[in-house]
């Protein structure tokens, strides 16, 4: 494959680093990505140069500032292939999406006894906002249920699907079990049934290719930390015809076309939806980290974590005493496992300890651990700048955990 590892993870400084006693192994790619040195100089290019409130000055600055994050939008319209810049929204992450969604589509579109269905193996941002919804609106909340391979019992749609369901909320790739789910199907039962879609793609944009007009979703939600770029900065994606019916989810400036006390009109898309400062040098930090995923190619990005996932399921699942958690064929670079008598967090805290960064507890999944009756896993997420003698480090390590607590 042409893809040169040892120049890629030249990009990532954080990389070289030595914690404390060796080179940092960082495999908590689920919870955030490292940022390439493109992403980190542009941040600090903008703030240096550039720094200036967006849409609101004649002046160079502002009008620098504006170009650059208009940009960034185009960019993101071009990466997951949208109709049009305006089905863009700039927000602070997967989980203010999925909140924009569920406050201003829920206004229109939920009314008493409708449904929303979910799945078990949603992270809590994509439960807890649609039960408060359902709070507001005596509307009912749905599940679709998990097996134990940690897939989803899609036979089950066509049952839980009724002409009262108006949204189905569901995760691309599970942050827990990795399961990539099959959504192009779910999203042609769902419409077909007349009830709208959101995808939640927090764990599904890094790792493949996402168009969401081959799609056909309504709204797909993700964040820029977890694509390589910075904190702070997310999108929304959604369908031009939906966001125009949808009222503004904050009041604030931007979102404005002009105010008395009286009465408000409000600006048109994207901006109806980002009121108040945006985080404008985050949008060119985003720009940027899609640029460099663009530049080394998602398919070969997917290529290399498919390969390296294998190659760490095959090495983790043959240690004596583990259990993975997800094993579903269709998977991304995500494994979750459990030692046999050994607590995830004391795992994870002798790991730390061999300079090896993994995430411990529920992951934000916790009807995934009441289902398969546990508190918490070890999780490994991997990422296209890992490597096959990380992952030999890893289970070095865990060997290492076993002898420790054995
Ligand atoms: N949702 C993030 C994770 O899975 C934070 O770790």
């Amino acid at each position: 494959m042409d893809f040169d590892i040892n120049k890629i993870r030249e990009d990532f400084p954080i990389l070289k680093q030595n914690l404390y006693s060796g080179q940092l192994v960082y495999f908590d790619n689920g919870a955030t990505t490292q940022k390439p040195n493109s992403v980190i100089n542009i941040i600090n290019e903008y703030y240096s140069k550039y720094n200036s409130n967006i849409h609101r000055g004649v002046h160079y600055l502002s009008e620098k500032m504006t170009q650059a994050y208009e940009t960034a939008r185009k960019t993101v319209k071009t990466f997951i292939n949208a109709n049009s810049d305006t089905e863009i929204i700039f927000t602070s992450g997967t989980t203010e999406s999925i909140n924009l969604v569920a406050f201003s589509f829920g206004e229109i579109f939920i009314n008493e006894g409708d449904e929303i269905l979910i799945s078990e193996m949603e992270h809590h941002s994509n439960i807890v906002p649609w039960q408060m919804l359902c709070e507001r609106k005596k509307a009912k909340l749905k599940v679709i249920k998990l097996n134990h391979f940690g897939e989803l019992l899609l036979g089950e749609l066509d049952e839980l699907l009724t002409d009262k369901t108006k949204l189905v909320a569901i995760t691309h790739v599970s942050n827990t079990l990795g399961t990539i789910n099959p959504i192009k199907d779910i999203i042609k039962k769902a419409h077909a049934k007349g009830a709208y879609v959101l995808i939640d793609g927090a764990q599904g944009i890094q790792h493949q290719k996402v168009d969401v007009k081959d799609l056909d979703c309504d709204f797909y939600a993700f964040s820029g930390h977890k694509i390589y770029g910075p904190t702070g900065i997310g999108i929304l994606y959604g369908k031009e015809e939906l966001l125009n019916k949808m009222p503004p989810y904050k009041g604030g400036g931007d979102m404005i076309k002009s105010v008395t006390i009286e009465k408000t009109v409000y600006n048109e898309l994207p901006f109806k939806f980002e009121a108040g400062t945006s985080n404008f040098v985050g949008a060119v930090g985003l720009d940027h980290a899609i640029r460099y995923v663009q530049n080394i190619g998602i398919d070969k990005i997917a290529e290399y974590e498919s390969d390296l996932a294998t190659y760490a399921t095959d090495a983790i699942s043959r240690i004596e005493g583990v259990k993975i958690f997800g094993q579903s064929p269709n998977k991304s670079s995500i494994i979750s496992f459990n030692i046999e008598n050994i607590h995830h967090f004391d795992a994870g805290m002798v790991l730390d300890k061999m300079n090896i960064a993994v995430r411990t507890g529920t992951h934000c999944t916790e009807p995934i651990m009441k289902f398969f009756g546990i508190d918490g896993t070890i999780r490994a997420s991997l990422s296209f700048y890992n490597t096959k003698q990380e992952v030999d480090k890893l289970v070095e390590g865990i060997k290492k955990v076993k002898e420790l607590f054995g």
